[in-house]
């Protein structure tokens, strides 16, 4: 491709056709709402056209419009989204003659559908530049079986110039023989497309108005039809059914894995791995089967996570170790993991956990809203609620913070070279003083003092020579 001055193009302005019904899906849930890699279908496609640095983004809504339109015009999008209504649904040029009233006449259009979410930038960015702000560019692929796609019906007598895209329905027996088919894709100077829409008619097979006519009409305008062919089916594959959702979901974590792998993380298998997020590694991070990452992940150098781990949210520092069955959700607060920590087996790291250096969390071990300084251990069946925890703790099996009275939270402090017994409940507000030690099945209510030792439970008594009941003989 030629380089090409980004001045010398017009603006993009991105339309994307979402109002089908998705039948197929059976679910109440509109297709274009359905996720993959955890972001709505829909969602991908306007990601892929904020990268195109597209000046707008039309989305033709209708079936479950209500649903679709709040998503999409939700703050936070990278690009100004408007929607317009197509009621009822038509066909492809029907939705996209809703979208006229609020097209500038001065870019170029392209084209997408809201069930087609792996599309790349660089693909579209080639396509805009065959287009070049005077002619109409098609995607197009060849496929082994094209049954149902629209064919790039070419040549005429000038050489394999594009003549007409035919649909599936409508083609004769040669025709349905052309492998080549439209992608669903086009880019498109606003103005000539404006002017094409307004000539197209529902006469075929399906009764619709077919988007895919303006190639006749451009043919017989003299515009040049060019094609954009690419080799990538995924790049085109819509989504029509739970199945495919499934398929092409697969094969999205497959090409990420492989991302990864090339950039040296150690997956033990790229078929069990799923990211739905953002995933950031250091060198020789690595992942055992089954690991799930979701928001923002970044892992430091020769960080290593077990199996079957389910890890948001978080910041995980290097040579921390994350054992086997671990879930990890920092929401909105964010989690962190200090230098060398160990954590799980069945660990639950939760928001607001900020763990230290050499800090060890082990199986079911509950941490939210807390900071555990370096070398802080809490390593069996303990819950940490709203705590500050000092340097070198040592928390017991079974011991809890009770932060919650019914209506408050409250803080439990526990300063540097603490011993906390087995089995206690500190109840907060509490400080228990540097270098004290709470004896076990204590409950601690009242703050103590450093170097303290402190036990609160009933007095052992012991009754010498106990007898054991006996069971009554039955009468
Ligand atoms: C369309 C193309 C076909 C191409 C195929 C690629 C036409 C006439 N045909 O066919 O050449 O090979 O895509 O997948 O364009 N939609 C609306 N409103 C409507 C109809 C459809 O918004 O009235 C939306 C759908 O939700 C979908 C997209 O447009 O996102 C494509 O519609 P679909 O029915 O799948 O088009 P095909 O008939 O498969
Ligand atoms: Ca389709």
């Amino acid at each position: 491709m030629s380089p090409m001055s980004s001045q010398s193009l017009p603006p993009i302005d991105v339309l994307v056709m979402a109002a089908g019904k998705g039948t197929r899906m059976k679910s109440r849930l509109p297709k274009v709402l359905q996720r993959l890699a955890g972001v709505p279908l829909v969602q991908h496609v306007l990601n892929t056209a904020a990268q195109l640095n597209a000046r707008s983004a039309v989305v033709i809504t209708g079936h479950g419009a209500d649903q679709v339109e709040p998503l999409v015009l939700a703050p936070g999008q990278a690009l100004a989204v408007q929607c317009v209504r197509q009621e009822p649904q038509l066909g492809t040029g029907h939705a996209v003659q809703q979208a006229v009233p609020v097209l500038a006449d001065d870019g170029v259009v392209v084209v997408l559908s809201g069930d087609v979410p792996l599309t790349q930038a660089d693909t579209l960015q080639a396509l805009i530049a065959q287009c070049g702000g005077d002619k109409l560019a098609l995607l197009t692929i060849d496929f082994t079986d094209p049954t149902g796609y629209g064919r790039i019906v070419r040549g005429g007598g000038q050489g394999d110039a594009v003549q007409a895209i035919v649909e599936h329905k409508d083609a004769s027996d040669a025709q349905r023989a052309i492998r080549e088919v439209y992608s669903g894709i086009m880019a498109v100077p606003a103005r000539l497309l404006k002017a094409w829409l307004a000539r197209l008619d529902n006469q075929n097979a399906q009764g619709e108005y077919y988007l895919t006519d303006v190639v006749k009409f451009a043919v017989a305008d003299g515009v040049p039809v060019v094609a954009h062919k690419i080799h990538d089916a995924l790049q085109v594959a819509g989504i029509n059914s739970p199945v495919q959702l499934a398929e092409l979901e697969r094969a999205h974590q497959l090409r990420q894995a492989h991302q990864y792998m090339e950039q040296g993380v150690r997956l033990k298998d790229p078929a069990r791995f799923d990211l739905r997020g953002q995933l950031d590694c250091a060198q020789d991070v690595e992942i055992d089967v089954n690991c799930i990452f979701e928001g923002r992940v970044s892992l430091g150098e020769g960080v290593k996570v077990g199996a079957n781990c389910i890890i948001a949210n978080c910041t995980i520092a290097a040579g921390a170790v994350i054992h086997p069955f671990t879930h990890i959700d920092g929401e909105k607060l964010g989690v962190s993991v200090g230098e060398g920590a160990l954590i799980g087996p069945f660990a639950r790291l939760r928001p607001g956990a900020q763990l230290g250096a050499q800090v060890h969390i082990g199986n079911f071990v509950e941490v939210k809203n807390s900071t555990m300084a370096q070398g802080a251990k809490a390593n069996h069946l303990a819950y940490l609620g709203d705590a500050t925890v000092g340097e070198r703790v040592n928390y017991g099996a079974g011991s809890i913070t009770a932060n919650y009275d019914g209506a408050n939270k409250h803080r439990t402090v526990i300063e540097a070279d603490v011993h906390i017994g087995s089995n206690c409940v500190l109840v907060a507000p509490v400080t228990i003083g540097a270098g004290g030690t709470v004896g076990g099945g204590s409950t601690i209510t009242k703050s103590t003092e450093p170097g303290a030792l402190s036990v609160a439970r009933g007095k052992q008594v012991s009754i010498a020579n106990w007898t054991r009941p006996v069971k009554k003989p039955k009468d």
